[in-house]
């Protein structure tokens, strides 16, 4: 019998069947329900484990250590009267390779950076390490690329555009979609990498590969269905038909893509694919947390065969690399997710190229006294808490009419009672934060809007990045709160007494993502929408940037230009026109 590794098995050495263990799993060190599954072992491996084939399995409630490849046996006792019987039966584990091991972007557990098609060590000789925000051990070290390697970088790019571009379009959708397939192939693998990166929980990281996987299609198939304008002068006044005007969209250029930590794979994805379709080349800057997700990403391009260079990925300390690489000569455009205070910073550095920024949001709920309150309350809690509030979309404060304001928290604070708090591996609703310093920051707007008498809906607790959700009521304009991103589990709700008043409060914001109202009155509430300066107002709905082929974009502080397949399309081009000129006026007769 062959197969792959369930968790039931028993590790035994192939000689003598000698039972093998290796030392206790630490519960914290390594969550055991991740490894259930699927077992690319190499994903799963820990260094202070030994070797990279080895990974966890279960026996009802013990942990043990196991590798693939040698023979395993399942036990099953039967009871016979008073007798016990133990059934063996055994199986041979085969590996199935990993994306990690093929594609060949790492080497004992170390991983490579990807310039022009290889995967190459930093040329100084630097190593960085990342640590699992679950238990703080070191879980990959990466290559930390000197100013050097990221000109080899851009070079590649700019060399290999110039025949990228001339790449038929069905082509490069081909490339699209081959890498799409290998999202889907290697799923399990790399959502496991994002649980062990970022800590999101398994259904969400495995979500996020597949949605990933759909975008990358979904541009493929809107980039070759794209087609140009033609033009006539005559409808200007004063002019007739003597020209005929041919309006198409060319690529930029190189694309220096700047994904965030909380969806290394899709917000790295909805960046390079549109990019790629509309012929340009891209190179990568990994975020610090989620740097070896985002290779997984380049690799899946690489291993669909996309020429040498197209795809480039640079990894390291954006403190050390970021000015460098926003304001190299060679970048044509630059597509950046984060903070906004980064954001302002890049555009400053950047110089007289294309921008497409999504930054921050402070999006709000604004709940009115007809709406459907447990509809509202279910929208509001999973909008302000799925991810632990590390979305740019999260619902980031809460303005309720006082004649429903008591219901509403009093059903907000039954529904975040019931979220479950634990490990990413386990599905838990809240997961650790992705860094210490989060947390503190949290805590620190906690703190201010209780000491400026906001009153705590439900306990404050938080063990290092580990934040339980929490709810701060009667929060005010003083309040740092009611104006910073906590980015994190922390929802404040603000009693209004109008609906003028929550529009105000929205409207004085830097920020101006999105926005969401709730209300059984559509007039009313589109009324409202109109009045909100934010990019998107969601009616009866939280706040969410998906599905991924909706526009999606900030106003003021929150981002230039729109995202979107067929909006980043568009921010990925540029408009060339060529006008012909006639002699004659020519016109179009049956
Ligand atoms: O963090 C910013 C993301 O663009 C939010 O995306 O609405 O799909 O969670 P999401």
């Amino acid at each position: 019998m062959v197969g792959y590794l369930s968790p039931i098995f028993i590790p035994l050495m192939e000689q003598g069947n000698m039972a093998f263990q290796m030392p206790s799993i630490p519960r914290q060190a390594s969550p055991n329900k991740s490894f259930s599954s699927s077992f690319q072992c190499s994903s799963f491996t820990r260094t202070e484990h030994g070797p990279t084939r080895w990974f966890p399995c279960r026996l009802g409630n013990q942990a043990r250590w196991t590798r693939l490849g040698i023979r395993c046996c399942e036990t099953t006792t039967t009871k016979m009267g008073r007798e016990t019987r133990v059934h063996e039966s055994f199986t041979t584990i085969e590996s199935k390779p990993t994306l990690a091991s093929v594609s060949k972007m790492q080497q004992d557990n170390t991983y490579f950076f990807l310039c022009n098609g290889e995967w190459s060590a930093s040329s100084q000789g630097k190593l960085l390490k990342e640590y699992s925000p679950c238990d703080a051990q070191v879980c990959y070290t990466y290559q930390s690329c000197s100013n050097e390697n990221a000109d080899r970088c851009f070079h590649a790019a700019a060399t290999a555009q110039a025949s990228w571009a001339k790449t038929p379009l069905w082509k490069r959708a081909e490339y699209l979609k081959k890498a799409a397939k290998i999202l889907v192939n290697y799923k399990d693998e790399i959502s496991q990498c994002i649980v062990n990166e970022i800590a999101k929980n398994t259904r969400s990281a495995l979500s996020e590969v597949v949605r990933t996987a759909d975008l990358i299609e979904y541009v493929a198939e809107q980039g070759i269905r794209q087609s140009g304008e033609l033009m006539y002068p005559d409808s200007f006044p004063g002019h007739v038909r003597n020209q005929l005007c041919l309006v198409h969209r060319v690529a930029l250029g190189v694309v220096l893509c700047i994904p965030p930590f909380n969806y290394p794979i899709n917000l790295c994805a909805s960046k390079v694919a549109p990019a790629l379709m509309m012929g340009n080349s891209v190179v990568i800057k990994a975020p610090s947390h989620g740097v070896i997700s985002c290779l997984y990403l380049a690799s899946a391009f690489h291993m669909a065969g996309i020429p040498r260079g197209v795809v480039n990925v640079v990894t390291g300390k954006g403190s050390e690399l970021g000015d460098y690489l926003v304001s190299h000569p060679l970048v044509d455009a630059i597509s950046f997710t984060g903070g906004t205070s980064t954001g302002k910073k890049v555009s400053t550095k950047a110089g007289m190229i294309p921008l497409q920024l999504e930054l921050g949001g402070k999006d709000c709920a604004i709940v009115l006294e007809d709406a459907d309150l447990q509809s509202s309350i279910r929208s509001i809690v999973s909008g302000a808490f799925s991810y632990n509030g590390q979305r740019c979309t999260a619902v980031k404060i809460v303005y309720v009419m006082e004649q429903v304001a008591e219901d509403l928290v009093n059903g907000l604070k039954e529904q975040v009672q019931k979220l479950s708090v634990g490990y990413p591996q386990d599905n838990a609703d809240i997961t650790p934060l992705v860094s210490q310093s989060s947390a503190e920051y949290i805590e620190k707007l906690f703190q201010d809007a209780i000491q400026k008498g906001a009153k705590q809906v439900v306990p404050w607790k938080r063990k290092d990045n580990l934040v339980w959700p929490s709810i701060l009521d009667h929060v005010n304009q003083h309040m740092r709160v009611a104006w910073e991103e906590p980015f994190g589990p922390l929802l404040p709700i603000v009693r209004v007494e109008s609906e003028t008043q929550a529009i105000e409060m929205v409207n004085k914001s830097d920020m101006g993502l999105q926005a969401s109202i709730f209300s059984s009155n559509m007039e009313r509430a589109m009324s409202i929408a109109d009045l909100l300066q934010t990019g998107t107002v969601h009616l009866n709905g939280q706040p969410a940037r998906g599905p991924d082929h909706f526009p999606f974009q900030g106003w003021k502080d929150s981002g230039i230009g729109s995202q979107g397949v067929l909006y980043s399309l568009q921010a990925m081009s540029k408009v060339k026109s060529i006008v012909v000129h006639f002699t004659r006026e020519t016109y179009t007769c049956n």
